[in-house]
C-alpha cells in the first residue's frame, strides 16, 4: 500500500474506534457555519489531536473536532475547524482530512468561506454560490506522486462545482428569499488582504470574489470525483478597485451576521440531496 494510503488507513482505524456510522455528505464548516456541527444529532466528536496523521493545530485550544452525525435524514460528516495555507500546513496537510472523509464514505464536499466581494452587484454580508474559481495560490495538493486509487493524474476540472447542486442551492434560495449571487472564486494564499491593484487586477481576470481558502480542497475533491458545493459570505468589498480599509473584525461580525442565513441554506440543501 502507498504511504498516502496507509496514512489514511490508519486516520479511519481511530475514527472507526469511535463510531461505525458512513456518512454521505461532508462538510466544512468555515467562515459562516460554524454553528451548523450543534445541529448534527447522535454525533460523535473527535479532536483531531486525537486521529493519527492528522494535521495538528499551531493555536493552542484551536485544534478542532470532526462531528459525524445525522442532519435532518442525512449522514454528515463535519470538520469544525479547518487549516489554511498560511498557516504553514502544505497542501497535502490541508487536504488530508478530505481524503479520509471521503475513504469513510463522503460522496460531496459541502464548503463555506468568508471572501471580498469586488462585483459592483455584491453587498456586504451576502452569500454568493462559486460556480468556479481562479488558483492563485502558486501550488496546489496534487503535485508529487499520485496514487491513482484515490484519482487520475491529470484530473478533469471542466466542473469543479457541481451543477446539480448548484441549481438546487439557487432554488432553495428563490422559494426561501435569499438573496445568493452566483461567481468566480480567487483563492490566494494570504494572510494579507490584496493591494488597489491586486483587487483590479483580479476584476480584470474574471473574479467575482477573493479568498484564502477552498481551492485547495476543491481540487483534492474533484481528483477524488466528489461532488462540491461552495459558498462564499460576502464580508468586504472592493468594487472598481476602491479599497476601504479592512479590519479584520470587521470581516468577522459580517460573517456572524449572515451565518444564521447560510445556516439555513446549507440545511435545507442537504436535506434535498439526492446521495
Ligand atoms: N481578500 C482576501 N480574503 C478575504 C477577504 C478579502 O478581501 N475578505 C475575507 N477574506
Amino acid at each position: 500500500m502507498s504511504a498516502i494510503l496507509e496514512r489514511i488507513t490508519e486516520s479511519n482505524r481511530v475514527i472507526r474506534g469511535y463510531t461505525d456510522q458512513k456518512p454521505d455528505i461532508a462538510i466544512i464548516l468555515g467562515t459562516g457555519l460554524g454553528k451548523l456541527a450543534e445541529d448534527i444529532k447522535n454525533s460523535v466528536v473527535i479532536p483531531y489531536e486525537k486521529i493519527k496523521n492528522f494535521p495538528v493545530s499551531t493555536v493552542p485550544g484551536h485544534g478542532g473536532n470532526l462531528v459525524i452525525g445525522q442532519l435532518g435524514e442525512k449522514s454528515v460528516i463535519a470538520m469544525q475547524g479547518r487549516f489554511h495555507y498560511y498557516e504553514g500546513y502544505s497542501m497535502q496537510e490541508i487536504t488530508f482530512p478530505l481524503r479520509v472523509m471521503k475513504e469513510l464514505g463522503a460522496k460531496v464536499i459541502i464548503i463555506s468561506n468568508a471572501a471580498g466581494g469586488m462585483n459592483r452587484f455584491f453587498h456586504r454580508g451576502d452569500l454568493m454560490l462559486i460556480y468556479d474559481h481562479i488558483n492563485l495560490m502558486g501550488d496546489n495538493p496534487l503535485i508529487g506522486p499520485n496514487e491513482e486509487k484515490m484519482g487520475p493524474r491529470f484530473p478533469d476540472m471542466s466542473q469543479p462545482y457541481d451543477k446539480e447542486l448548484i441549481l438546487l442551492t439557487e432554488k432553495i434560495a428563490l422559494e426561501d428569499g435569499i438573496r445568493l449571487h452566483k461567481g468566480i472564486y480567487a483563492g490566494l494564499t494570504g494572510p494579507m488582504l490584496e493591494t488597489p491593484a491586486e483587487y483590479r487586477m483580479l476584476i480584470k481576470i474574471g473574479a467575482d470574489a477573493v479568498g484564502m481558502s477552498t481551492v485547495p480542497e476543491v481540487i483534492a475533491a474533484n481528483h477524488m470525483g466528489m461532488r462540491v458545493l461552495g459558498i462564499s459570505c460576502i464580508t468586504d468589498l472592493a468594487i472598481d478597485g476602491i479599497v476601504e480599509k479592512v479590519h479584520f473584525q470587521e470581516i468577522l461580525d459580517a460573517a456572524a451576521r449572515s451565518e444564521p442565513i447560510m445556516t439555513h441554506l446549507i440545511k435545507k440543501v442537504i436535506q434535498n440531496i439526492d446521495i
